[in-house]
């Protein structure tokens, strides 16, 4: 008897972090949770100071593809993110950065 994997719909792909995951992994995409929960429930221990309360930045992450399936950016994280030496376009935290659903998603750890 064997069972067969169900293969989620969309996901997430986190690009090969040196501590968190070194080779890369992909996870089942979960609609209405973060980045950072969904990695956090995949057992990728990315930082996370504040809690996911968008009062740090140690959860930075590049969005590198699926811009159009997360939440967009909003006041109080582009504030945060402002801070940040190295922040790009793509930047986001990923405690904010809603799945909302319709494809899938490339994000790079940043700390
Ligand atoms: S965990 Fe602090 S801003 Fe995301």
């Amino acid at each position: 008897m064997f069972f067969l994997k169900k293969k989620p719909a969309h996901t997430i792909t986190i690009l090969p972090h040196p501590t968190l995951c070194p080779e890369g992994e992909v996870v089942a995409a979960q609609t209405g949770k973060s980045i950072a929960e969904i990695l956090l429930d995949n057992d990728i221990e990315i930082s996370h100071s504040c809690q996911l309360q968008c009062a740090c930045t140690t959860c930075h992450v590049h969005l590198m593809e699926g811009e159009a399936y997360v939440s967009k950016l909003h006041a109080e994280e582009d504030r945060m993110l402002n801070t940040l030496p190295d922040r790009r376009r793509w930047s986001r935290l990923a405690c904010q950065a809603i799945y909302q659903g319709g494809g899938n998603v490339v994000v790079e750890i940043c700390n």
